[in-house]
């Protein structure tokens, strides 16, 4: 009969603390520090946001490029109605949504402002956006640690996100007044916008090429924010769910 044998060592307490030891020499030491950013407004406002600018851009994309008509009677189908009522829908869900962001810019904290001021003529910030730049094409060994947007970002939400999302819901407005009639609410509020474009066709154009520029943000952003995630010196997803920024490399 051949005995059984354990080929774990025995430990005392004492074995483990000598163990524990080893390992710390052998490991660099990190402690994390954990900073409040996003406020749990401006959470909820990105995540509701992202939805409702990704049913925009599917039923927008479908408004301007229909799927075939529908055989049988046009009322038992309704599928461009559903199409367009979704895309309202939505459309007042991102408006709604951005007047409350607009109010928590003023009474949230620091990093509620960043999606709407450009710091222009600070020479640091454009040094910056350019360091940033470096970083993200590769010509840098290591990213500047932010508390809240890094400039490059902020440059980018600033520019292409707030100002053109506010363009999509002034000209997207301004196509709805034409089905809400002369004289309605809407109609009296961006009404002016048709004749600014020049014509209605015109409106859906510039309409339809806004929802490019915003889906090229939405790629670009969404791959920066997995490659900082991952590349960064800072944590980035699970702050924009939690609110907290951990940083990686404290005890450096
Ligand atoms: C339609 C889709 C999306 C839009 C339009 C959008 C837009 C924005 C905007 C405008 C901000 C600035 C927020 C502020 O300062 O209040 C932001 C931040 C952020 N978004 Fe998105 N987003 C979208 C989807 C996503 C997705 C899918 C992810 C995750 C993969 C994501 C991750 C983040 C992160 C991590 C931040 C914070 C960045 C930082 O801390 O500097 N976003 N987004
Ligand atoms: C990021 C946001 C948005 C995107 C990507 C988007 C996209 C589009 C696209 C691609 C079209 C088709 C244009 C064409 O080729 O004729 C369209 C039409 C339209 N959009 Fe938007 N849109 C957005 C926001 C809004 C908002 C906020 C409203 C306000 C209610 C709105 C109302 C309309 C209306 C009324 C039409 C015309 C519908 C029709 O003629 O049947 N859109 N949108």
């Amino acid at each position: 009969m051949t005995a059984h044998v354990d080929k774990t060592p025995a430990t005392s307490p004492a074995d483990d603390e000598i163990a524990d030891l080893a390992t710390a020499r052998n490991h660099l030491q990190v402690r994390q520090t954990a900073i409040y950013v996003y406020e749990w407004p401006v959470r909820l406002w990105h995540w509701t946001n992202a939805l409702a600018i990704l049913v925009l851009a599917v039923t927008g994309y479908l408004i301007g490029s229909p799927p075939g008509s529908q055989p049988g009677e046009a009322s038992d189908a309704y599928l461009m109605g559903y199409i367009r009522f979704a895309h309202f829908a939505a459309g007042f869900v991102m408006a709604i949504g951005m007047a409350g962001r607009i109010y928590w810019a003023f009474v949230g904290n620091v990093h509620a402002r960043q999606m709407f001021v450009l710091p222009f003529w600070s020479g640091k910030f454009w040094r910056e956006v350019l360091i940033e730049a470096q970083w993200y094409a590769f010509m840098r060994d290591y990213p500047k640690k932010y508390i809240g947007h890094n400039p490059l970002a902020q440059l980018a939400m600033v520019t292409i996100y707030s100002l053109g999302s506010i363009f999509m819901i002034v000209t997207g407005f301004a196509l709805y007044s034409e089905g809400a009639g002369q004289g309605s609410w809407l109609d009296t509020l961006f009404g002016w916008v048709i004749p600014l474009a020049g014509n209605s066709q015109n409106l859906h154009t510039i309409h339809h090429l806004g929802m490019w520029v915003i889906v090229t943000f939405v790629i670009i952003h969404v791959y920066a924010a997995i490659r900082e995630d991952i590349m960064s010196r800072q944590s980035m997803i699970s702050t924009m769910i939690s609110g907290w920024r951990m940083f990686k490399d404290d005890g450096k």
